[in-house]
């Protein structure tokens, strides 16, 4: 097996201490991407989660020499959220600009919104968001199907941070290769991963849909989302699969209501108890109030 984490380090090297301090990955996992894209040479590259530029940049720099060869990066923020005051991105226009002429970037909107316009024929997706359940399955249910399906990759950073997000997609979809780089610190378990898609990924892609039924860990996907991500499901996946989607979403709101109304139902048995305790005659009070008022 190929280690990726040390192939064609000497191409990443000589930026290293640029990047490093605006990428969010660590240094094994900034090698593996490198060494991904060095080993595969992707010719359409997506990039979804952008940041300061850190990625981008890294990106940027390993397909410089690959012939045709283009990034389509995508972030929902306008601005950096680390560096509120510049543009998501901003690392390369400021540090690379020799590099922007095979970069498209598109801010300030899901990936759903744009995924149309970047078009087809995606060799690689590098995705890297919100980390909180339904997004990163959402994303990536949203980019499938402008994926070569015959040996493209998907590289899927943070999947063994706390929110889960990532691990859920990383470990349902299905794809015959699935592998990480060794992990900076052997004591913890990679938190990068890749999988190549395959006919079969897109066969079985029911277990990403069955993924929504997860319950949501995000408070909420802002109806303008909702809206572009549902188009683009409608669009390309069965009439079956939408609909299931449409019920998982209702299935979720239904959640959200129970638990508001499960909420509602433990303050008030709290407050019954404070009043049986400390004030039991203001209790029987009200217990009377109640019966006369049922009669
Ligand atoms: C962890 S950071 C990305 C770090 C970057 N990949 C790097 O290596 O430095 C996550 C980024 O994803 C963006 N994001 C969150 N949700 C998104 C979505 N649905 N579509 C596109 N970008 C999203 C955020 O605005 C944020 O800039």
């Amino acid at each position: 097996m190929i280690h990726y984490e040390d192939f064609e380090r000497e191409r990443l090297d000589p930026i290293y201490d640029i990047i490093a301090p605006y990428s969010e990955m660590s240094k094994n996992e900034r090698y593996f991407l490198n060494g991904m894209i060095r080993y595969f040479k992707p010719k359409k590259i997506l990039e979804v989660g952008v940041s300061s530029g850190g990625g981008t940049a890294l990106i940027l720099n390993a397909i410089s020499d690959i012939d045709g060869a283009e990034l389509y990066s995508v972030d929902y923020s306008e601005k950096a959220y680390r560096h509120p005051e510049k543009s998501s991105g901003f690392l390369v226009e400021e540090q690379f600009p020799h590099l922007m002429d095979k970069w498209h970037i598109y801010r300030g909107g899901d990936v759903s919104r744009f995924i149309e316009t970047v078009g087809g024929d995606i060799d690689m997706l590098v995705l890297d968001t919100v980390h909180i359940h339904p997004w990163e399955t959402l994303n990536f249910l949203c980019v499938l199907p402008l994926m070569k399906l015959s040996g493209s990759w998907t590289i899927l950073h943070d999947i063994s941070l706390s929110g889960l997000a990532c691990r859920y997609l990383f470990g349902h979809v299905v794809s015959e290769e699935k592998f990480s780089p060794a992990p900076d610190n052997p004591e913890l378990p990679p938190n990068i991963g890749a999988f190549r898609i395959s006919e079969d990924t897109m066969k079985y892609i029911n277990n990403l849909f069955e993924s929504l039924m997860i319950p949501f860990f995000s408070s909420e996907v802002p109806q303008k989302d909702f809206d572009s991500i549902s188009a683009i499901i409608k669009k390309y996946y069965s009439p079956e699969q939408y609909k299931f989607f449409l019920e998982a979403f209702k299935f979720q709101a239904s959640l959200k209501d129970r638990g508001y109304k499960e909420r509602k139902k433990s303050f008030y048995e709290s407050l019954k108890t404070f009043i049986i305790l400390w004030q039991p005659s203001l209790y029987d009070s009200m217990r009377k109030i109640k019966r006369s008022i049922k009669k």
